[in-house]
């Protein structure tokens, strides 16, 4: 047994992790995961966080019960009226189907393998992803039987969207496909739709009847602004696209441990609601049981109460603005002390956690091989590895990897 197996290569992101704590080299820098850090290069516990578990300790009725399969009721809810918002029509006519999942990983699976099961399928099973995204979308739709294909989205002449690329393959491809979007704060390349695109790219998944599947991992990260963030999300609800949206609270409340996401799935009608989420909880049954109980329970108080949601809220702030500091200093320094080669705009157009430097991965092997610079090899840093401690180090060695 197990002499066949093969050897699997190590996670792109996390080895990256491994191997800056290992290095001994005491100006090493970690670009690699999305994981926010503070100028200190420090995990930050938010403070509304160590409020929140403070609360949870003082309560005396707490118990260690399973959670009821879908999940913790007041999280759940909660966690729809954040990403739809309060007065959502949808939630309001009582179709929207919130399951508590293991973080956005696991909304990922779940969703994927509902569609695998549930969706009605008139061809071969496949998703359209962007072209790049997170790489953990092609394994996550691949473990549950269903094919993915590129839509092109990042172009890079100019280091940001294919616009035109994205719709010609929503034009183009058959009706009723499943698609992917990064509701916010694209991952790796921090290039998000317009406004005004996000209402083209509706318009034609609503004509062609296309399954919206959208992954929003960065609620408040992108601008710092929850609202902002979701409202993509909610112009398709609004439209009627069908849709189904995966959310996160690993990155905006800084609960990258607990694992604490939500699947939202969101059918035209409040029957078919209730068929869906029979079907959910069954899935839910059989991988999971139910989901974990701590994280549901701290983000539950922060979304159900007006003093901590306020409290969140600025922590969500800290957090995006640090990383915006970074982004402005970060190009100032290539622009115009450095004077690096070539145009360094998009630094400060990209938003979210990661920058897509627009680098090639022989200069990105080169970043960790001669500066102990750890990102990955497609280019993407994470904005929030930078500090006011190691950018110039950063920059400088940039600017000499660029030059040559
Ligand atoms: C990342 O892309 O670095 C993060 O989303 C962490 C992860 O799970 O890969």
């Amino acid at each position: 047994t197990w002499q066949d197996v093969p050897l699997a290569p190590p996670d792109s992101i996390f080895k990256l992790t491994a191997a800056y704590k290992a290095d001994p080299y005491p100006q090493k820098v970690n670009l690699g995961v999305g994981a926010y850090r503070d100028d200190d290069n420090n995990p930050w516990v938010l403070p509304v966080i160590k409020k929140a578990t403070q609360i949870l300790l003082n309560d005396p009725t707490l118990d260690h019960e399973y959670l009821p399969i879908t999940g913790l009721p007041e999280f759940t809810a909660a966690a729809a009226r954040l990403i739809l918002s309060p007065t959502s029509p949808a939630l309001a006519e009582g179709r929207v189907v919130s399951v508590q999942t293991i973080s956005g990983t696991g909304a990922n699976h779940l969703g994927a393998l509902f569609l695998s099961k549930f969706y009605n399928w008139d061809g071969p099973k496949q998703v359209y992803l962007s072209d790049p995204t997170w790489a953990n979308h092609h394994a996550i739709f691949r473990n549950v039987g269903i094919e993915p294909l590129n839509y092109p989205y990042y172009d890079p002449k100019t280091i940001g969207l294919d616009f035109n690329g994205f719709i010609g393959t929503l034009e183009s491809a058959a009706p009723r496909s499943v698609f992917l979007l990064h509701a916010c704060a694209h991952n790796p390349t921090g290039v998000d739709p317009t406004g005004e695109e996000w209402e083209k790219i509706a318009e034609i998944m609503l004509s062609k009847k296309h399954y919206a599947f959208f992954d929003c991992a960065y609620q408040g990260f992108a601008s710092g602004d929850l609202d902002k963030d979701s409202s993509a999300v909610r112009y398709f609800v609004e439209k009627g696209v069908p849709m189904l949206v995966c959310q996160s609270f690993a990155k905006n409340a800084g609960l990258y441990g607990e694992r604490v996401g939500a699947l939202h799935v969101v059918p035209p009608t409040k029957d078919a609601a209730d068929r869906v989420k029979s079907q959910l909880s069954v899935i839910q049954r059989s991988e999971i049981s139910n989901p974990p109980s701590h994280g549901a329970r701290l983000v539950a108080l922060i979304l159900n109460d007006a003093g901590l949601f306020e409290e969140w809220k600025r922590d969500i702030k800290t957090m995006a603005g640090r990383i915006i500091d970074m982004r402005q200093e970060l190009y100032s320094v290539l622009s115009d002390e450095l004077k690096t080669p070539g145009s360094w705009e998009h630094i400060i157009n990209q938003i979210g956690m990661f920058s897509f430097t627009g680098i090639s991965a022989e200069q990105s092997r080169e970043l960790t091989e001669k500066a102990h610079i750890y990102l990955t090899t497609n280019g993407r840093i994470s904005m929030a590895g930078l500090n006011s401690h190691n950018l110039r180090y950063f920059a400088e060695n940039l600017d000499k990897v660029v030059r040559g």
